[in-house]
């Protein structure tokens, strides 16, 4: 055969694969409001970067007629492009073939193309629309989901890992994205849950709808085991793209520099955030955009757990990592998922080399039955514990109230900050004056003439004596205490004289963090 007609047979055998499920499939997948497997890829990427491979590669299954099947590309697309210019490997799994499930061969070329990223330390993308382990394949589908599981745990912490779920993703199928780094889901689109809604209908009795169970806002509000929300798959894909900007290849580089922008100062006065009534709420997201280049904070898990806020920003074109408490919900205490939420995403920074920036507001844990007994002590040390163990460069800076073990937690100097600040409102102490002078001059407020006038002194007492910077500044365990409108001035120096830091902690195989 010439090799043109070797390319006329190339190309037929092309277009056969291409076809995915074919028309009446596709035809499913777009009035389902979902795009096709291709066109997902095709709109992530820059434009004509798209590299495929494996488009050839055939299931090897035999039972239940599946030897008289065809099915292109074993319902997964595979590949490498860019993201503005940025390297990925990605794949997309193909609805329209056998409902996008996972089989021997499906499952190989997704851990191929891990290998790849992890190899050539890139990012990976997993596009999730299937509908779990191919049944016809029996145990193989399992083995293929156990090396994807192992090889997400292999690729954490060297590579960025991005999961999107773009139709549904059930079973132990979920557990990819769980080990992944970032979550991605669309309304109405996404679906999550071990067990779906009839499972639960027979064993329970309970009667919920898929999107009840694990549509994209109950991940994103409820269950915490999605990072981004969006509208649509459009949107999805602009977010992709805004995180790609704030993160580094792997981790062994750096986020690539921005040029330097001051912030908004006229939106963003940082002098008029916080009220003059240390009661009073105030969103702790406007500080951080009173200090982050040109006022821009990328928001990361907006809805879960919101008494805490965690995301990206810039500050003089270098990306850092954000973590606040939010005394708009629930007076910014830490709880069992605000703990989870930023325990996990100081972890991500601390591992790709993107500096923490804390500012801290918070009256300390939150009390309760409920959080007691759903392992408060247990989730709480887990932000202990990822700020300990955190060697980027970390600054903290007291805005407010700093009381009891929520002092500590948040990025003390005692947990190695390295540099740390506190506006003259700043109220560190071991806990509230209310509650202090409640304690200890109980016997005195009780034994008085006057009880509501001797407890109204004697927490004015306590207040001037310990809710304020200056006890911890006389022991030296903040550096400065600093007016609020030098802040960014305070912070850039910090990070400037940080940004050769290197530390290591003693020899050990790893820690064991309280999961
Ligand atoms: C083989 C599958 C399949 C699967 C779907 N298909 N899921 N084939 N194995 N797991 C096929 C269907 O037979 C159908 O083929 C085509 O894909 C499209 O599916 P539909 O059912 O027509 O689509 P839809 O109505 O949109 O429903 C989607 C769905 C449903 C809700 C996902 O297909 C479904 O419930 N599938 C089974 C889900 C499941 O129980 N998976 C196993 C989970 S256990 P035709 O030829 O008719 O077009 C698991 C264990 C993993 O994943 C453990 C890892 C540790």
């Amino acid at each position: 055969m010439s090799i043109k007609l070797k390319t006329v047979d190339l190309k037929k055998r092309m277009q056969q694969a291409l076809q995915g499920g074919g028309e009446k499939a596709i035809e499913k997948q777009v009035a389902m409001g979902k795009m096709t497997a291709r066109e997902r890829i095709v709109s992530l990427l820059d434009p004509n970067s798209f590299h495929e491979y494996d488009l050839f590669v055939e299931h090897a299954a035999k039972d239940f007629d599946m030897d008289k099947k065809f099915l292109p590309g074993d319902g997964v697309i595979t590949g490498t492009g860019t993201i503005s210019g940025f390297p990925v490997c990605i794949y997309a799994q193909d609805f329209t073939v056998a409902g996008g499930s996972l089989g021997l061969m499906h499952a190989r070329k997704i851990t191929k193309i891990m290998d790849h990223a992890l190899k050539l330390k890139v990012p990976i993308i997993g596009i999730n629309d299937s509908g779990g382990a191919r049944i016809q394949e029996g145990v193989n589908s399992l083995a293929g989901y156990g090396e994807i599981f192992y090889r997400n745990t292999q690729a954490s912490g060297v590579i960025p890992q991005i999961s999107v779920i773009l139709g549904p993703c059930a079973g132990g199928a979920v557990y990819s994205p769980a080990l992944t780094d970032f979550v991605f889901v669309v309304d109405k689109i996404s679906k999550m849950f071990i067990t779906g809604p009839e499972v639960i209908k027979s064993v329970l009795g309970e009667e919920i709808s898929m999107e009840d169970l694990g549509g994209a806002k109950v991940h994103s509000e409820i269950s915490g085991n999605a990072h981004f929300f969006s509208e649509s798959e459009n949107e999805c894909f602009q977010q992709i793209k805004k995180l790609f900007t704030y993160i580094p290849w792997n981790n062994s580089k750096k986020a690539d520099p921005f040029p330097k922008k001051s912030p908004n100062l006229k939106l963003y006065d940082i002098e008029k955030i916080i009220p003059t009534d240390p009661r009073q709420p105030y969103d702790v997201r406007n500080i951080i955009k009173a200090v982050s280049d040109d006022s821009e904070f990328f928001e990361i898990q907006e809805n879960f757990a919101a008494n805490i806020v965690i995301g990206f920003g810039r500050i003089n074109g270098q990306t850092v990592g954000f973590v606040a408490n939010q005394p708009l919900v629930l007076a910014g205490v830490l709880d069992v998922d605000s703990s989870d939420k930023a325990a996990r995403f100081i972890r991500f920074c601390d591992s790709f080399n993107i500096p923490l920036v804390t500012f801290v507001d918070l009256p300390g844990y939150l009390p309760g039955i409920d959080q007691e007994h759903s392992g408060v002590i247990r989730h709480g040390a887990k932000v202990l514990y990822s700020y300990s163990e955190a060697t980027v460069p970390k600054t903290t800076v007291i805005l407010r109230k700093a009381y009891g073990g929520g002092y500590i937690a948040m990025c003390s100097r005692h947990l190695r900050a390295d540099f740390v600040f506190a506006w003259p409102t700043a109220e560190i102490a071991v806990m509230g004056p209310e509650g202090a002078a409640n304690i200890i001059f109980r016997h005195a407020i009780a034994n008085s003439d006057n009880p509501e006038e001797t407890r109204k002194r004697k927490i004015s007492e306590y207040r001037k004596k310990f809710a304020n910077p200056y006890v911890a500044a006389a022991h030296g365990y903040i550096d400065a205490v600093i007016e609020p409108s030098e802040t960014r001035k305070f912070v850039i120096h910090a990070l400037e004289i940080s940004s050769q830091k290197s530390e290591r902690g003693p020899k050990k195989k790893h820690g064991i963090p309280p999961f």
